[in-house]
């Protein structure tokens, strides 16, 4: 450990950041696939009318097309708020949708948080459904207050969500690694512990008012223009944060002892959150609400240390300004 590479030279952080900006530009969604994307929820929106007319339906986005970082390629994320109890059944939704030329359409009716799949081929939009489930709707404003507290916030997580999704490591649900959301929050409580910060700790500010929503309280700083210069201390560039991002997740942080919490914006003991029973010794992540949930549970622990190994081949590369090479797609073995 004592003989890791502690800084970028001049060259290497000009050369990096230069990079990143030219790749976060890249990645940023065009007004083509926002039009899309806005056609489609006017189309799933009247599709839904048409079907249940006398109930109140809302259409509400989240996850990337609410927080400020989707990419080209991101799906939609959906959440549909009524009181129709046939719609919460989300299986009547996935059929609705199949008879009106939705391909792929894939009902997982017994999640915890049950939801539609479905693609658009005429709109070639993809988009994730769910009814009655506000708290994700919180959880997205939160990470956009965070997103536009800090000009480096935005890019920097781009490119680690692109990171993950190039090297297989963001399929929570299919390959058991980790969300965008959950890799979003590694980002967040990083840039929260930097020195000095770059990111405040929202939820922690004095004369909050508690607002709890399905039991749990969602409350948290809305006032941005408090924090305006809350992150101009630190003087860090994109290239410095994403070499320091690898170098804190792949070899200073310690996954067996510690806790990420955004809520709290610091690393909390396993002991301190009364997690050390569960028995593992692998990365735990606290949902910034929902404090029971561990983001990270997705990943088994095999997965987990190919996780790791992968945030040190990360390190390794971006330590040599290689961004194009750190990215590089994973392709498994033939
Ligand atoms: P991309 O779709 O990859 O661009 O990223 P995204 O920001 O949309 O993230 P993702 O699709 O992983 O998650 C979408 C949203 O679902 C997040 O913004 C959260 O609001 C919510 N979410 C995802 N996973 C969880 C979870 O495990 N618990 C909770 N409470 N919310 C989650
Ligand atoms: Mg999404």
């Amino acid at each position: 450990k004592s003989d890791l590479k502690t800084r970028l030279n001049h060259e290497e952080d000009e050369a990096l950041t230069r990079d990143m900006q030219d790749l976060y530009s890249r990645l940023l969604p065009s007004a083509e696939s926002e039009q899309r994307r806005t056609r489609f929820i006017d189309k799933l929106d009247r599709l839904l009318r048409g079907n249940w007319p006398t109930s109140s339906i809302t259409v509400n986005v989240f996850g990337s097309t609410g927080n400020n970082l989707g990419t080209l390629d991101s799906d939609v994320d959906i959440c549909i708020t009524t009181d129709c109890r046939e719609m919460e059944r989300v299986c009547s939704i996935a059929e609705l949708l199949a008879q009106n030329g939705m391909e792929r359409v894939v009902c997982v009716s017994s999640a915890k948080v049950p939801i539609v799949k479905v693609w658009d081929p005429e709109l070639q939009v993809a988009c994730d459904i769910n009814v009655n489930n506000p708290l994700a709707l919180e959880n997205t404003d939160l990470v956009r207050t965070y997103v536009d507290i800090d000009s480096r916030v935005r890019p920097l997580a781009m490119i680690i969500k692109y990171w993950a999704k190039r090297r297989i490591l963001n399929d929570a649900a299919l390959g058991g690694t980790l969300s965008s959301y959950t890799w979003i929050c590694l980002a967040l409580n990083f840039l929260q512990t930097r020195d000095p910060p770059i990111l405040p700790t929202l939820q922690q500010q004095p004369k909050l008012e508690p607002k709890i929503l399905a039991g749990v309280n969602v409350s948290f700083d809305r006032n941005i223009e408090s924090y305006k210069d809350f992150g101009s201390r630190n003087k860090s560039s994109l290239g410095e944060l994403l070499f320091h991002f690898f170098r804190y997740y792949g070899h200073e942080l310690d996954f067996e002892q510690n806790v990420v919490s955004v809520r709290l914006g610091r690393i909390l003991s396993k002991v301190e959150k009364q997690w050390h029973l569960l028995q593992d010794n692998r990365l735990c992540v606290e949902e910034p609400f929902n404090l029971s949930r561990n983001l990270a549970n997705t990943a088994d622990d095999t997965s987990m240390r190919g996780i790791h190994m992968e945030l040190r081949r990360a390190f390794e590369l971006i330590g040599e300004a290689k961004l194009e090479d750190c990215c590089e797609q994973f392709e498994y073995p033939k």
